[in-house]
């Protein structure tokens, strides 16, 4: 039976050119295009195979004993002890035994043929070409000469690939075992021996199961008023339709398997067919999906002019500069007549396909119809559409997708995870203008004014301080709140400790004695907030780190304003020794008091002591005391009057002198220190010491009576009056003079 035996020289199977390594020819086993799974039934045998583009054995030299069709074929025409290319089930041999035969469909195994009955379809001046729509179909068959009949060679379910209804009925007695499904007819799924209700199969209908057409509607594609040849682009697509009336035609059937060919006119007529078991409903034409939708993908629309078939639509891109025109999107008119407003800052060019003009808005928004555009591509570069900038420049919405040269800036050290830009400034547009570089720094990528725009800030500032190229932001390493600078406004100052921004450096305030657990400050507040204000400085010294408003806000105490009273710079906290309760005051309400011993805290006054011409001002006690801590007792009252304010022991301690003495000497209340209207040097007392006296002149202060003649000890204290009078007369005249 060696007419049987057919040897198909289908596509898949490559011949090599033998070689002298002993490499295999190719052939037709390969798994899915991916390995040669399918070229033996055991992983040895499988892995002599090697997998490129299909399956051929590398060295037949290796094969030692194994044998089967696949390894016959590729290593019968090698130099090896393989000679034959078919393989009986034990070697390779030249023909198959008797009543066997092998092909690539049976692997090259020899095997016993199941031979169909004659079905009558053959046509034309070919074999059997009648019998399927091509050579995968009409391949199956056998043609005889003798009485122009075809058979399937070999119903066997290995053999046979491609069913139609000739296959079905050629098969459907077929003897043997292991053949495709036995049914006369072919229901587009399988060989079955009787269609679905209502549909016949028979010769006429090449033993397919059909069932009447359903027809679809009339759509106006014919552009002759004769025939339907407008409605597709080839005839297996425009044959499906029938010529109606005027521009009309529609489709004869559109059962999915009659109308298999489709187009946006074909969907649009099957849309509104009746019957079932049509193609998919829909009446728009997806090239992707290669079927009928009812919508379009998004970004594409299908319209009659091109033939309801989907294709992607110009795009909005945000080029109005007003909301309400296209103006922005271009210099002169011709292209901005191209754009129609949408929304917001949207525009989209109406029509891609008449376009003479470009720009970088035009390319962008008819990127996605590029098949009708001269220029394909989102950006412009001057001349026309390109699909990725020149290197060294680049384009995005902020450069109206034109193509410009970029200009990068320095390394700076803003990053604080050595992997990110993340601390180059606080929004993603910020740090989306740098790119890291390496260890702790990034880099702005570039510094054109218009990619920055208002995305500054001062790590942006000093990157970009001296960036090559034109049309870059301001140049200045420094940002002083809305421009780069080259130097700070003054009295501000920036470094990389506040990010390039200019700031007011810290305002420190003065030392001063509150801490009571050095080194923490801990006696200057009873809360955290006021006692971190503090720096430690020597023992218990402590002072306000910086009397800016902003630092201290509200937490304020009589420390507090006591150590920033009088710090230097701007934007501190009000100044003022002593603290009201609301906030720091030069001088506490009449009838309160503060010193170092309420915390500088204005306290009602306690015990007050009277008034004493100690003013030589008459505004101030400074002249009651050579210490700030004495005149800070004093309360001034009118004239040169001042008065103790408190005059109980614990608040004045050992800080006494005449004036306090006396103002304190007939004070009310309890606690207060020693009463006595003169100062011995140690404490307060009502008669100075033997031999001296104390009066006003003397600040209440005793001091020894003295003579100027000697050893007249009894006139002594009218000489040395007269001597202190005219010292004073002498003061007033030098007042008066000067
Ligand atoms: C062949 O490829 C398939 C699919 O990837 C895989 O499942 C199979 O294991 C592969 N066989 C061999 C021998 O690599
Ligand atoms: C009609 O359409 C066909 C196919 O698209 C075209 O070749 C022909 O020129 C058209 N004729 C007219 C009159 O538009
Ligand atoms: C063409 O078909 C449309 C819609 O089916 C119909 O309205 C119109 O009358 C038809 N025209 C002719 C000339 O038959
Ligand atoms: C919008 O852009 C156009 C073209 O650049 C310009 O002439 C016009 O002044 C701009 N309008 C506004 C409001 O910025
Ligand atoms: C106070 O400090 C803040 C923070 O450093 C700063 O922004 C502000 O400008 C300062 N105020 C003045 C007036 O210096
Ligand atoms: C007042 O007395 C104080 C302390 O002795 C002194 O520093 C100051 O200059 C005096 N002022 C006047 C106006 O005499
Ligand atoms: C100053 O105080 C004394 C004693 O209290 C008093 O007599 C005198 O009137 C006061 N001077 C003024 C200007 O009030
Ligand atoms: C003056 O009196 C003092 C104290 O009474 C005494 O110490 C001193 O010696 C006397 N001087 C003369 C010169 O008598
Ligand atoms: C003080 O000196 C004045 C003149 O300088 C004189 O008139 C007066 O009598 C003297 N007083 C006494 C107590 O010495």
């Amino acid at each position: 039976m060696k007419n049987l035996i057919i040897i198909f020289f289908i596509g898949c199977v490559i011949f090599s050119t033998i070689q002298a390594t002993n490499k295999g020819a190719y052939v037709g086993c390969a798994y899915d295009n991916q390995n040669c799974s399918e070229c033996g039934t055991t992983p040895e045998t499988q892995n002599m195979f090697t997998y490129a583009d299909s399956c051929y054995i590398q060295d037949c030299d290796t094969i030692g004993s194994a044998r089967n069709g696949w390894i016959c074929y590729s290593c019968y025409a090698a130099d090896t002890t393989v000679t034959e290319q078919y393989f009986d089930g034990t070697s390779c041999v030249a023909d198959c035994p008797d009543g066997q035969y092998a092909s690539p469909a049976t692997g090259y195994t020899c095997q016993v043929a199941n031979p169909g009955q004659v079905v009558t379809c053959a046509k034309g001046p070919q074999e059997c070409q009648g019998c399927g729509q091509n050579g995968d179909y009409t391949n199956q068959f056998t043609y005889n000469d003798k009485d122009g009949s075809c058979i399937v060679t070999d119903c066997s379910s290995n053999a046979v690939t491609y069913l139609n209804g000739y296959v079905c009925n050629s098969c459907s007695q077929a003897s043997g075992s292991g053949n495709i499904p036995k049914g006369q007819y072919y229901n587009h799924k399988t060989c079955v021996d009787s269609c679905p209700s209502g549909y016949k199969a028979d010769q006429s209908t090449g033993f397919v199961c059909l069932a009447p057409p359903n027809p679809g509607v009339s759509v106006q594609c014919s552009n002759n008023s004769q025939d339907c040849n407008a409605c597709g682009a080839s005839s297996d697509i425009y044959d499906q339709f029938t010529y109606q009336s005027g521009q009309n035609c529609s489709i004869v059937d559109c059962h999915y398997y009659a109308a298999q060919s489709l187009n946006g006119w074909v969907c649009k007529s099957c849309a509104l067919a009746t019957g079932s078991d049509n193609i998919p409903q829909g009446e728009y034409y997806d090239q992707n999906a290669k079927t009928c939708v009812k919508t379009c993908p998004a970004g594409q629309q299908a319209t009659a002019d091109n033939y309801y078939t989907c294709q992607p639509m110009p795009i909005p891109v945000p080029c109005s500069n007003d909301s309400s025109t296209c103006k922005g999107c271009a210099d002169n008119s011709d292209i901005q007549n191209y754009f129609n407003f949408v929304s917001g800052n949207n525009c989209i060019v109406q029509d891609c396909r008449d376009i003479q003009y470009f720009n970088g808005w035009v390319c962008n928004s008819c990127n996605l119809v590029n098949n009708d555009t001269p220029f394909q591509g989102q950006y412009y570069n001057g001349f026309g559409c390109i699909t990725s900038c020149p290197p060294g420049s680049s384009a995005s919405a902020a450069t109206g997708f034109t193509c410009q040269i970029i200009n990068p800036g320095a390394s700076v050290a803003c990053s604080q995870d050595s992997s990110t830009c993340g601390g180059c400034g606080q929004t993603n547009s910020i740090q989306n203008m740098f790119i890291y570089v390496k260890n702790s720094f990034c880099s702005v990528t570039d510094c054109s004014s218009n990619i920055i725009g208002s995305n500054l800030n001062g790590w942006v500032c000093n990157s970009c301080k001296s960036a090559s190229g034109s049309g870059n932001i301001a140049a200045g390493q420094y940002f002083d709140g809305k421009n780069c600078v080259a130097n700070c406004p003054s009295g501000k100052q920036a470094s990389a400790a506040t990010g390039f921004v200019c700031q007011y450096p810290p305002s420190p305030g003065a030392a001063i004695a509150c801490s009571t657990d050095s080194p923490n400050c801990g006696g200057c507040g009873v809360t955290n907030a006021i006692q971190s204000l503090f720096t430690n400085g020597k023992g218990n010294v402590c002072s306000v780190t910086d009397c800016n408003l902003s630092v201290v806000r509200s937490n304020l105490n009589g420390w507090v304003c006591k150590s920033c009273s009088s710090a230097s710079g701007a934007g501190n906290i009000a100044a003022g020794q002593y603290y009201d309760g609301t906030t720091c005051v030069t001088s506490c309400p009449n009838g309160y008091s503060a010193s170092a011993a309420t915390g500088y805290v204005c306290k009602i006054n306690a015990n007050p002591g009277n008034d004493v011409a100690c003013s030589n001002d008459s505004s101030t006690c400074g002249g009651c005391g050579s210490t700030n801590i004495i005149q800070g007792f004093f309360t001034h009252g009118k004239g040169n009057n001042c008065s103790v304010t408190d005059c109980t022991a614990t608040v004045i301690g050992s800080n006494l002198n005449g004036w306090v003495c006396k103002s304190c000497s007939s004070a009310s209340g309890t606690g207060n220190i020693v009463a006595g209207q003169y100062y011995d040097g140690k404490t307060c007392v009502a008669n100075c010491p033997s031999g001296q006296s104390a009066t006003a002149d003397t600040g209440y202060v005793c001091k020894a009576t003295s003579n100027p003649s000697a050893g007249n000890n009894d006139s002594s204290h009218k000489s040395n009056k007269n001597l202190t009078n005219y010292i004073l007369g002498f003061t007033t005249i030098l007042n008066i003079l000067f």
